[in-house]
């Protein structure tokens, strides 16, 4: 049988690096054979684990481009998990497309949307492909309201792609983004 593609979508510190952690376990506890990714670009932390805001991590292989994923399996593994999918190149759809084809399961998590509102188009394609998009949910860091959707950059360097925390980026609800790129 084909393998089921979840795809984890959200702001900043809304919680996907930790529920794709969540599904890491699910699969540890079984017994099953997996493999974790994440782009060597995200190194805020650490080069060899993905991390979340609340500091619970698991060892990741890190990679520069999608095209070393398949290289990297041993074939036999159940589920493959990739985190910060928004800093890979297109063509991890197709990677992803081919491993559920083969019966893996494929969870990735990442960005939906850029701070300038623009979607990562990475995060697009492949939630077309899902089985199951989650749509995280942020506390908007201006309001408080469960409502946070977007990510809002504080500092004015760095472009698009621009790898940070609490420093540079909050999240926020869209009410309280639009009403911040008001004042700007
Ligand atoms: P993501 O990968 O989406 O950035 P993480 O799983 O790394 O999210 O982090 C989620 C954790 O971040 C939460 O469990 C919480 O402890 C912390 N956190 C910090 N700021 C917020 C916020 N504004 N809304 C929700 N959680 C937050
Ligand atoms: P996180 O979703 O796990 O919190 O990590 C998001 C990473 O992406 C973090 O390193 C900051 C970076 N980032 C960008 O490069 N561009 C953006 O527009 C946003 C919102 C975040
Ligand atoms: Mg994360
Ligand atoms: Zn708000």
């Amino acid at each position: 049988a084909t393998g089921n593609l979840v795809v984890i979508v959200g702001p900043m510190y809304s919680g996907k690096t930790s529920e794709l952690i969540s599904f890491i376990e699910i699969y540890t506890l079984g017994k099953k054979k997996i493999k974790v990714f994440k782009p060597l670009l995200d190194n805020r932390y650490n080069e060899t684990s993905i991390v979340s805001h609340s500091n619970t991590s698991v060892k990741a292989i890190p990679i520069n481009n999608s095209a070393e994923i398949l290289p990297r399996l041993d074939g036999d593994e159940k589920a493959i998990f990739i985190d910060e999918i928004q800093f890979l190149d297109e063509t991890l759809r197709e990677v992803v497309v081919e491993m559920i084809n083969s019966g893996k399961d494929v969870y990735c998590a990442g960005l939906d949307l850029s701070y300038k509102n623009n979607p990562f188009k990475v995060t697009s394609l492949l939630m077309s492909h899902a089985d199951t998009v989650i749509k995280k949910k942020a506390v908007c860091h201006e309001c408080g309201e469960y409502r946070g959707t977007m990510t809002y950059k504080t500092v004015e360097n760095g472009g698009e792609i621009d790898v940070g925390g609490f420093e540079k980026y909050i999240a926020v609800c869209r009410d309280c983004y639009l009403e911040l790129n008001k004042n700007k």
